[in-house]
């Protein structure tokens, strides 16, 4: 019974302070989000429209505030052009103040065309901002007008359609951008703002949608054939899969994409494909309802090539700042949206109890308290609060529940008892997720402790999960099997999943009808009908399909799918994949993560001005870096197309002012910065946790004998390890001043010198407990084992 107590008092705290949204992004305009009867409205997602201003976005908190307020003198954004003509002749200038009033009409009957001085007007006005209505020769044209007195400021011109209000005019004439106030189950609101630092006063209003009566309007209309198709999910056309044309003729609800799905294609190539689904969908199909288009995003839109990669959930976890988690969960999703993906599968919120899992570098810690923070903080990013808003995606919690606790680490193996301890552990980051608002949740392959599979746990999926009862989490998304796994449908075992991932051919997942050898998704719900239509299932397994098609249709009306603006990508956040800004990000993180576990003689920072000796493979290889789920399912070695980004080395050589050699021996250095790693996988188990077992990279022998000599040598020895997970140091821990866990960092590995050298600190503390060796395994903070390394550990210098 391990930790029981405890994590049960956390929990409790936890969910009393559930309605806090916490820490968001970077914004400084302010106001108020009530609902329609004027109350306050705490959760709501606020956003600037302007794409430059993406990563910055708020949460309306519990007396519906948002925003900081900025005080004193507020600087504007305005141009400064004069007042310009299009036109010569008869003109007439209309000014108006910002509340649609006209105050002012100028007549000059000789104006040429060209700039013109308003400011004999001005100086009789007060100062404040106005728009002039132009009227020359017939044409009517618009321009904001800033009077500060002795300076007058125009917009260059607006062509906006003069039918409109002035009242509207003004306020589009005035803004410099536009705030957007949602809440998933609410009509979003667009609010024009006059600057970054406004103080909106009149209080915003959100109308609630009742998603119920929407969702029933929809499926009242449904076929058979329409409703099963929403249960299915063939894959993409990287593959085998659907084109348009019969995702459209098999009224597919959903398609799936796995590691490798794009075979090398890009996020463009992905959002003409996604965007032309759905226009046969909308064009070709009766209910003309989008698809869900769902990928495997497990470090960034780590599917895609040319995204940004960031660091595996593991080193994630060694993160302190909770906004930079959010924030890099931010961008996952802008780039995920700009691939053409609205659904991603991740964040993975296993707990890992045990670091010979395979996978153990896909989740985020071995805590169920720093789990449910994790999850709250990745699941925002991804989602925000507000899942009608097209810079977010639906998130998939995985793998439900106990894949990082199962015995002896082992891959879809048993999770470790009794019953009580293994709740305790393993679901609360899954009431964190589903509070948080998460749309989709995956069962894992492996078995809860009663040896029941858990696409089979009734107890667990739909008795826990979907229930409200007891203070449970009351999940209202649904639950997408994961891949291929193997469940008979039969109403004796149907447990709750709604959509099984079953893409591939030849799957067995109808054990009544083996017919399954043709294109997944068709083939799935053929035979899916047969079976529910067959006598044998009744009316058990009619209401469970009836409730897994309202939950996807659920998830699609909580997105606003029926949009265009939400299922036609958004273009300009195609361009953004792999951008500047979110590379910054991305290097902010791993700067973040690096674990700096020991430091002697001031071996780090390392002076700016030595001459370094790089030695290991993961020096210089950006695909020891990303580690798997990178692209392809496994990742590989070295360079490969898709992953592009900065190796250390790359960043040693910019940081570094003295001589930089890779892989030439240390002998005409003064410090050696020695990589450990390991070969990237995925799915795997590799319970050895020596630096030289089977999923060690090959340089990893050579190194330990470099490190020891070089240190024996007199040299400053500082070690990264670059691994999904922790492993045994003993052979080095000795030999070397410094010790770094790096994780698997992503793309951006300049954030591992930025740290190295010394222009920033260490800050990252072990998501995990770090063993002495194999055998101590499984080792969690609270039990009676003391490991190398406690959890939470992490040196600052
Ligand atoms: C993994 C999931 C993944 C799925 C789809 C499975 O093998 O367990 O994490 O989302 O494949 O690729």
């Amino acid at each position: 019974m391990r930790n029981c107590k405890k994590i049960a008092v956390a929990l409790a705290a936890f969910l009393f302070s559930a309605t806090a949204f916490g820490q968001s992004g970077d914004f400084t305009v302010s106001g108020k989000v009530v609902n329609s009867s004027g109350q306050a409205l705490s959760g709501a997602t606020v956003t600037f429209l302007n794409v430059n201003k993406r990563l910055s976005w708020d949460f309306s908190r519990a007396d519906g505030s948002f925003g900081t307020v900025v005080s004193g003198s507020i600087p504007r954004a305005e141009q400064t052009a004069r007042l310009s003509m299009s036109a010569s002749g008869l003109v007439t200038v209309d000014i108006f103040d910002m509340a649609g009033k006209k105050i002012s009409t100028v007549v000059n009957p000789s104006l040429a065309k060209g700039t013109y001085s308003l400011e004999p007007v001005c100086a009789k006005l007060s100062k404040a901002m106005y728009f002039v209505k132009i009227t020359a020769n017939g044409k009517v044209s618009y321009q904001k007008l800033v009077n500060t007195g002795n300076n007058l400021r125009t917009s260059s011109d607006y062509s906006l359609s003069s039918s409109s209000s002035e009242m509207v005019l003004a306020k589009k004439l005035a803004s410099v951008d536009s705030i957007r106030v949602g809440k998933t189950g609410y009509k979003s609101v667009i609010v024009p703002i006059t600057s970054y630092t406004d103080n909106i006063t009149t209080p915003i209003a959100l109308t609630a949608i009742n998603i119920d009566a929407q969702v029933d309007s929809i499926f009242n209309l449904m076929t058979l054939p329409e409703k099963l198709g929403q249960l299915a999910m063939p894959p993409n056309a990287g593959g085998t899969g659907v084109n348009a044309s019969s995702a459209a003729s098999n009224r597919i609800g959903n398609i799936f994409g796995g590691g490798g799905c794009l075979d090398g294609k890009d996020a463009a190539y992905n959002a003409d494909y996604v965007d032309g689904v759905q226009n046969a969908m909308i064009n070709n199909t009766p209910r003309k309802i989008p698809v869900l288009c769902g990928y495997d995003m497990v470090h960034g839109a780590s599917a895609v090539p040319g995204a940004t990669f960031f660091p595996h959930n593991l080193a994630l976890g060694a993160i302190q700042d909770t906004l930079l988690i959010q924030k890099a969960f931010r961008v996952t999703a802008l780039e995920v949206r700009g691939s053409g993906c609205n659904w991603g599968f991740g964040p993975c919120i296993a707990v890992i109890r045990d670091d010979r899992w395979g996978r153990a570098y896909e989740g985020f810690c071995e805590t169920p308290e720093r789990t449910q923070i994790m999850a709250r903080h990745a699941v925002l990013g991804i989602q925000t609060t507000d899942l009608s808003l097209p810079q977010a995606y639906a998130g998939c919690a995985k793998h439900f529940a106990g894949d990082g606790n199962t015995l002896n680490g082992t891959n879809t193996g048993t999770t470790e008892g009794p019953d009580a301890t293994a709740r305790a552990i393993n679901l609360p980051g899954y009431a964190s997720a589903v509070q948080a608002g998460v749309a989709t949740i995956m069962p894992s392959f492996s078995a809860w402790c009663d040896g029941r599979r858990m696409h089979r746990n009734r107890a667990l999926l739909t008795d826990w999960l979907k229930s409200t009862a007891n203070g449970n989490p009351g999940f209202k998304g649904f639950l997408v099997g994961d891949y291929e796994a193997a469940w008979p449908l039969d109403s004796s075992v149907w447990a709750g999943v709604d959509v099984p991932m079953a893409p591939g051919t030849g799957v067995g997942i109808i054990s009544t009808n083996p017919n399954t050898t043709g294109p997944g998704g068709e083939i799935y719900y053929q035979n899916f009908t047969n079976v529910y239509n067959a006598p044998k299932f009744g009316g058990i397994l009619q209401g469970q399909v009836n409730d897994a098609v309202k939950r996807v249709l659920r998830v699609k009306c909580w997105m606003n799918l029926f949009s265009p603006s939400q299922y036609i990508t958004d273009r300009r956040l195609t361009s953004l994949v792999g951008c500047a800004d979110h590379r910054a990000v991305a290097r902010a993180c791993v700067r973040a993560s690096q674990v700096l576990l020991k430091n002697i003689n001031s071996a780090i920072p390392i002076p700016k001005s030595s001459n370094v000796a790089i030695i290991g493979d993961a020096g210089d290889n950006i695909g020891l870096q990303v580690g798997g789920w990178a692209v392809t399912w496994q990742g590989q070695a070295g360079a490969y197309n898709g992953v592009t980004g900065t190796t250390v080395r790359q960043g040693v050589a910019a940081t570094c002012t003295g001589n930089v050699t890779y892989n030439q021996g240390y002998t005409n250095s003064n410090y050696v910065i020695a990589f450990l790693s390991e070969t990237p996988y995925a799915e795997t188990d590799f319970p050895d946790l020596s630096l030289t077992g089977k999923n060690s990279s090959g340089s990893n022998s050579s190194v330990i004998t470099q490190i020891a000599a070089a240190h024996a040598a007199g040299k400053k020895v500082v070690v990264v390890l670059i691994a999904g997970r922790v492993l045994d140091i003993s052979s080095v821990i000795d030999n070397c001043d410094a010790f770094v866990w790096a994780g698997l960092p992503g793309t951006e590995g300049n954030g591992i010198s930025d740290v190295l050298f010394g222009d920033y600190k260490f800050t990252g503390k072990l998501p995990v407990t770090w063993p002495m060796n194999s055998a101590q395994e499984p080792i969690n903070s609270g039990d009676t084992k003391v490991g190398r390394y406690a959890y939470g550990f992490g040196l600052t210098d």
